[in-house]
Parts: C-alpha cells; structure tokens; sequence
C-alpha cells in the first residue's frame, strides 16, 4: 500500500489539496480533522467541558467513529450518523482543538487510521500523520502558509458564505489553535524530519497541487 501525509496548521489549504492529489492519483482521501472533530461533537452533546480532560478521557470511549464514503466524499459516522453538517461550528472547532490534546481521544483515532491506511492507498491530511500515524508513510509533505494569509483565506471564505467576520479575530484564532496545535504534550503539530516543507502563501491551489503530485512521482 502507498501512504501520502500531508500535514500541517490549520488554514494551510490541506485539505483542498490532498483532495485533488488524491482524486489524481484514484488514492483515497482521509481528513483525520473530520475525526477529530466527530469525536469533539460527541463530547459536546453530552455537555462534557472542553477543558476537562479528565471526563473527556472518560466520555470518548462512548464514541465509535467510522468513515465511509459517498460519491467520492468523506463521510463520518458518529455511532451510525452522518455527521458531516455539524462539524464545521466555532464550538466543534474549539472543542476539537483542545480535546485531541487528550491521549486516549488520540489513542482511539490513531487506530483507526492505521486501519484505513492498511486495507488502500491513501492521501491523509492532519497533524501528526508522518510523525505518529504513519512513520512509514512513502512521501511525506508539511503544508504551510503565513497566519495572515491563512486569515485572508478563512475571510473570504466566510464572506462567501454570506457571513460577516472580523478579519481580526480570525487571525488571533489561528494563532491560537497554532499555538496549542504546536505546543500540546501529545503528538504536537510538527514538521517531520523527512517531510518536504511547502510554503503555499504565494502559491495558486493547482500551483501546490502540481507541485506536490511532482514530488510523489519523483518518489512512488
Ligand atoms: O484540520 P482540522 O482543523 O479539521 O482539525 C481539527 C482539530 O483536530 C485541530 O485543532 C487539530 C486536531 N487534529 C489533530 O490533533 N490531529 C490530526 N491528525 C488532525 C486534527
């Protein structure tokens, strides 16, 4: 099986472009993200803290996460439910970010995506794939951009989406999430020591995506 891990912070446009990788290679796409936030909204229904991690060590077993995929998108299952519209939300977001610093919510995904990555050949995007998840991974990319582009980015989106965000506050969230990404005691973000690092903040998406398909030729 071939193995591609693209990491990266958040905002660094990893998920657009493992996707197009992908979809050029007939690999499968896995957004470890997804699960991260699948398992955040599991703890946010139950009324569970995002800053207990103790209750979150012990509610996260109640979560059976799974993946499935229609027409060509990923799917994730929340003990049988799509959850795919919930997973977008500030509050997801934010319980996200702080419960994958809890061991056992890693210790339960990370399994997981070792499975997926045993049975095809995958294109998995997240933050700790070619450190943690996948060692051995094939080809290794660590995608990146500047927090003020990655901000412009998440404004525009919004905009788009007929919202109203205050390009401010949305450069100090991602500083944030970087920061706690970054500094977490458990599979912190970090670029691996044979991952090739991408700076996209002057690049087009088809710019990174040619980019990155030239890199795995030269490799696979
Ligand atoms: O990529 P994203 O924004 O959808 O990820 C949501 C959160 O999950 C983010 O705060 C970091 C965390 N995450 C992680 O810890 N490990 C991964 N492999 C993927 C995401």
């Amino acid at each position: 099986m071939i193995s591609i891990a693209i990491d990266g912070p958040a905002g660094a446009g990893k998920s657009t472009i493992a996707k197009k990788v992908a979809k050029k290679l007939s690999f499968i796409y896995v957004d470890t993200g997804a699960m991260y936030r699948a398992m955040a909204l599991y703890l946010h229904r139950n009324g569970i803290s995002a800053d207990d991690a103790g209750e979150i060590a012990k509610a996260c077993g109640g979560a059976e996460i799974s993946i499935a995929y229609r027409d060509g998108e990923q799917v994730v299952l929340l003990n049988g439910e799509n959850v795919n519209p919930y997973l977008r939300t500030q509050e997801v977001s934010e319980m996200a970010s702080k419960s994958s610093a809890v061991p056992q919510v890693r210790t339960r995904l990370v399994q997981l995506q070792r499975e997926l990555a045993a049975e095809q050949n995958v294109v998995m995007d997240g933050r700790d794939i070619g450190t943690v998840v996948l060692p051995d991974a094939q080809v290794k990319i660590y995608l990146t951009a500047t927090v003020g582009v990655r901000a412009k980015r998440r404004f525009l989106e919004l905009r788009e989406k007929g919202e109203n965000p205050v390009y401010e506050e949305i450069a100090a969230e991602i500083a944030d999430r970087d920061r706690r990404d970054m500094t977490r005691k458990v599979a912190p973000l970090r670029q691996a020591d044979d991952a090739v690092l991408v700076d996209t903040s002057d690049m087009t998406i088809e710019e990174v995506t040619e980019h990155i398909l030239g890199i795995i030729r030269s490799r696979v």
